[in-house]
């Protein structure tokens, strides 16, 4: 609201109206990052982080409300006060926590590559000369740039992958769980993933340099539900264990 940036030092409280006085955590996503995070059919946030964050604010006593934004801009947005912390599927990188702090890690992918089934790329190596896609302002970006190649950039991953379906491009180079569960989804349409040789990235929750009092809650909560089989259960939920 008007007056100042909420953070959990001081609680958002819920919209007037409203006579609890409930914590609310304000928690900005690039929605649309499956099995992750997505908007289902009510427009209601699902995904792995999603229950993963709800069962933090739960732990912390918080009520937890994601808003969605494109990928790029969740840093800047955090920064500005925006949010109180941001879970995307966001992968902790040197460069980033030079302007937020991560929590623990709590989840650990690769890159991926997709193609079509009989495509001529069959390794991180034949993507030279060919047109890639990335979603901007990811580390899938970052690993096609390092390799010399100046990929198509996607607002979101499923416009990436569907652009690869369409026959826009020839790969797409996403987070291993996305795609993934693209392929599962769009069992239809033949795309085939190709393991490159990427490093292991793992994600983290990020938060304002200046709230490691929320960082810590966090921590502390996560190391908790990764101990009582919480986290298990919601891993289990969206990877079949
Ligand atoms: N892990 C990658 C990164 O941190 C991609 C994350 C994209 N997340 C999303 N919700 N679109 O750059």
């Amino acid at each position: 609201g008007c007056g100042g940036t909420q953070t959990a030092k001081e609680p958002a409280q819920k919209d007037s109206g409203s006579t609890s006085s409930e914590k609310v955590l304000k928690i900005g996503s690039d929605i649309a990052y499956a099995p992750m995070e997505y908007m289902n059919e009510q427009q209601k946030p699902e995904g792995f982080d999603v229950d993963l964050m709800n069962a933090i604010g739960e732990d912390m006593g918080y009520k937890v409300n994601f808003e969605t934004a494109t990928f790029d801009g969740l840093i800047p947005s955090l920064n500005a006060g925006k949010y109180d912390a941001v879970i995307s599927a966001m992968t902790i990188t040197e460069e980033r926590a030079k302007t937020v702090l991560f929590t623990d890690k709590y989840f650990q992918a690769t890159q991926s590559i997709a193609v079509k089934q009989g495509s001529p790329i069959k390794s991180e190596a034949d993507l030279k000369g060919k047109k890639v896609a990335v979603q901007v302002g990811t580390t899938g970006q970052e690993v096609v740039e390092k390799m010399g190649i100046t990929p198509q950039k996607y607002d979101t991953a499923p416009d990436a992958l569907n652009d690869l379906i369409n026959g826009g491009v020839e790969a797409a180079v996403i987070d291993s769980p996305v795609v993934a569960y693209f392929i599962k989804q769009n069992s239809d349409k033949n795309i085939v993933t190709i393991s490159g040789n990427f490093d292991k990235e793992y994600y983290g929750i990020a938060i304002k340099q200046d709230n490691k009092e929320l960082a810590d809650k966090i921590n502390t909560s996560l190391k908790k539900l990764m101990n009582n089989g919480k986290y298990g259960e919601i891993y289990k939920k969206w990877f079949n264990g």
